[in-house]
């Protein structure tokens, strides 16, 4: 059942490609390059009256959640609240019939984010729910569906269902965009385009990753490790992040880039571990300079960026690894793979059970 694989987290980032097409079949028309969500159950004039949106979720689906947010207040303008539901559901949320509840579960099964659901739904809001698993809690109780295909996950660290909730995102910002013209029809269809792209742009990253696994074993004798990144890289830093310390039990932490020299940068000292996303183009210069700050302290850095950049990083830190370009609003789609790989990598150096690590379970029904 594990296809040849060692396991089934392994097995699970080789779908990915499979998970991003079937997540999109159906929903994208290839040649007007449009998007079509009618399980929204949301009609224009519903659409148009929603004031602000609220994402709740736990552990890898509230790091999806908070590049949903970016995509979402990017592409439709309307603001957006990513919250972990066991926050949520008991600080009294300002929810209201104009706020859209998205809640994000891979199991549909979550007892938190099954609590956020009904305490939006006592106040009226609309709820989706993005789920993965078909006619779970979370899809029975919510007000409309959207599917992620990722197909059964297994392994307790999740993989392609992140990266599934990542695409139904995208489908989802630029159905909102399409709707509510908030961004020209150019842009809209540059961003359908290039999703079109990533399942083989993720194939090319699974193609090699020699370079990652040698890393991922470099770093399995340490004690703790930083993650550092600005905009959505922030976002898929603390994704990254939780991966590694699921699995690894390395101690690490994700930090905004520009953050560091709050209080983090006092804990850099001689060949301490740090991995730097760096696939924002336009953001490519400040973290070059808080890479640099981290470097002058000793740190070793291992930079993610875009393949076009991958020179301009690669005299800043010690090792680069490139993605396929894309669009900068995509681009988590992509590298979120090579820090699965580390993390798988690490885990396996370390000897530990990658499937089932200890103190979890797949999916958590207490509060
Ligand atoms: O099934 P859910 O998406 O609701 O699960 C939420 C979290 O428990 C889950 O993402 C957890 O953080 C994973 N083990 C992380 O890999």
């Amino acid at each position: 059942e594990k296809a040849g694989y060692d396991h089934f987290m392994l097995k699970e980032i080789y779908e990915q490609p499979k998970a991003y097409r079937d997540t999109m079949l159906g929903r994208i028309n290839t040649e007007s390059l449009t998007v079509s969500l009618p399980e929204l159950k949301l009609t224009k004039e519903k659409i148009a009256a929603i004031r602000k949106v609220h994402i709740v979720a736990c552990g890898t689906a509230y790091h999806a959640g908070l590049v949903g947010k970016t995509v979402i207040e990017t592409s439709a303008r309307i603001p957006v609240e990513v919250e972990v539901a066991s926050e949520y559901r008991y600080r009294s949320p300002l929810i209201t019939p104009e706020t859209l509840v998205i809640v994000v579960s891979q199991s549909g099964e979550t007892a938190d984010t099954l609590a956020a659901l009904r305490e939006a739904k006592k106040h009226g809001a609309h709820v989706l729910a993005i789920t993965n698993v078909v006619g779970s809690s979370v899809a029975r109780e919510a007000d409309s569906v959207m599917l992620t295909l990722a197909g059964p996950e297994i392994a307790v660290a999740s993989t392609k269902a992140y990266s599934s909730q990542l695409i139904a995102f995208f489908l989802l910002g630029v159905y909102l965009a399409e709707t509510l013209s908030t961004q020209e029809q150019a842009w809209t269809k540059s961003i359908v385009a290039a999703m079109l792209s990533l399942p083989e742009q993720v194939e090319s990253i699974l193609e090699n990753t020699d370079a990652l696994r040698t890393y991922a074993e470099s770093i399995a004798e340490h004690e703790h490790l930083f993650f550092i990144g600005r905009g959505v890289d922030y976002a898929v830093a603390q994704e990254g992040s939780l991966k590694l310390k699921e699995i690894s039990y390395i101690h690490s932490e994700a930090y905004a880039a520009g953050e560091l020299k709050h209080g983090t940068l006092a804990l850099i000292e001689d060949g301490i571990p740090v991995i730097a996303l760096a696939t924002q183009n336009a953001l490519l210069e400040k973290t070059v300079s808080n890479i640099k700050e981290v470097k002058a302290r000793g740190g070793e850095i291992f930079g993610i960026s875009d393949v076009n950049e991958v020179k301009a990083l690669g005299k800043a830190v010690d090792e680069v690894f490139g993605i396929p370009a894309t669009n900068a609003l995509l681009t988590p789609a992509l590298s979120v793979v090579p820090l699965q790989i580390i993390s798988y990598y690490a885990s396996l150096a370390r000897g530990n059970d990658v499937d089932k690590p200890r103190n979890l379970a797949k999916s958590v029904t207490v509060e």
